[in-house]
């Protein structure tokens, strides 16, 4: 086997992807359509997760997505999703993924799946009664490591009207004092160290392989993270925030759910080619935008310069590579620094706004003309 095999799988050995891990993309779309230098008729790479980004990224108006995922799971997510776009309507869209209450998940699922492959029928057949009880965007291990979180340590912390409070609108002055008098006592320093530890949570959610590359304590970077989104953001203006605390979905949606982009995106879907295996394989030709979710935390520096070595040479010249951090620290490789231009200034304004809070950072790098 050679060595560009070799170091393809590697994470694919020491992780098992046979489960659903994200249900829904925890990564803020907004963010990434602000962050390409979008004109119609492009070409993306994106790894698909549960798919709602590669959704987003069809409002760019691309000639083509090529979506790609090492777990034939996550593939499903995003054909689910496909077929629910061309045989929903938003509001059935909305109560089958989990962000609207529904007492007819069953029967929205069974539509859906009827204009999926066989595959993915059997995957999310196996998975109906959990789909049912909380929504199709709401099946995956991570989901379920949330919803562990809101059920058995955030009411040692908090009461239920505190949590709903979170969300009342208020200015920055007041979020403040909401969050230095009412969230940021000792039971929440407490229980965020000990559930965020990384031990919980690769029990819980994410596979313990995935930490091997993260440094620093999880609980410490959670409660920074939360304070930015409580008082600096507006928590009333954010679905993961909302999602997390409480499960239920709102009136603000992540960019793919939205009604007003609804349309657009259905009347789109066949410009997105679904492939399974690794990313810097799938798709042919050259592409303008990249977006790589957070794929270089889970690599070792090695790893991360080799794949990001093989996206670079089917970048066109101007493309954008965009990723995010979660703790360990990612950036294009040192040799190849000369070929992309990191563009600290747009990071900088789109860090500000991004609503999904949990990341350390995000990095956007142009090739070089
Ligand atoms: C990196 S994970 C993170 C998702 C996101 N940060 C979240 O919290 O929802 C996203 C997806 O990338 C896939 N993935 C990781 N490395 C990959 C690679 N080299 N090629 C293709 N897919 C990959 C995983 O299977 C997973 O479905």
């Amino acid at each position: 086997m050679g060595k560009k095999a070799v170091m393809s799988v590697s994470i694919d050995q020491r992780a098992s992807f046979e489960a659903i891990r994200y249900a829904r993309a925890w990564e803020d779309a907004d963010v990434l359509l602000s962050g390409f230098h979008a004109r119609p008729g492009q070409r993306f790479l994106s790894i698909c997760a549960a798919g709602d980004n590669v959704l987003a990224l069809l409002l760019l108006d691309p000639q083509e997505i090529v979506a790609a995922d090492l777990s034939a799971a996550q593939i499903a997510c995003l054909q689910l999703r496909m077929a629910a776009f061309r045989t929903l309507s938003h509001n059935e869209f909305l109560e089958l993924f989990g962000a609207r209450a529904s007492s007819r998940r069953d029967l929205l699922l069974a539509r859906a799946l009827q204009d999926c492959d066989p595959e993915t029928r059997s995957l999310w057949q196996s998975l109906a009664p959990e789909v049912e009880k909380y929504g199709a965007g709401n099946v995956g291990k991570f989901e379920a490591y949330f919803r562990h979180f809101r059920r058995f340590i955030l009411p040692l912390i908090h009461s239920g009207s505190t949590v709903e409070s979170v969300f009342a609108e208020r200015d920055r002055p007041a979020r403040e004092r909401f969050f230095e008098d009412r969230w940021n006592n000792r039971r929440w320093n407490l229980c965020t160290s000990l559930f965020f530890s990384k031990t919980v949570m690769g029990w819980l959610g994410r596979d313990p392989a995935f930490f091997d590359h993260v440094d620093g304590s999880a609980g410490a970077h959670v409660r920074r993270k939360v304070r930015f989104a409580a008082v600096d953001q507006d928590p009333s203006q954010n679905p993961y925030m909302l999602e997390i605390l409480t499960g239920r979905g709102g009136d603000v949606l992540p960019t793919a759910w939205r009604a007003e982009n609804y349309a657009t995106i259905a009347a789109r879907l066949d410009r997105i080619s679904l492939v399974k295996g690794p990313i810097d394989q799938a798709g042919e030709g050259v592409f303008d935008g990249f977006n790589l979710s957070d794929i270089f935390e889970y690599m070792s520096l090695e790893e991360t310069a080799e794949i990001y070595g093989k996206l670079l040479e089917r970048a066109a010249p101007g493309a954008r590579f965009i990723y995010w951090n979660m703790m360990a620290p990612r950036s294009a490789p040192q040799d190849l620094q000369h070929r992309v231009k990191r563009l600290p200034d747009v990071e900088a304004g789109l860090k500000q706004l991004d609503k999904a809070f949990f990341y350390s950072d995000l990095v956007l790098e142009e090739v070089a003309d």
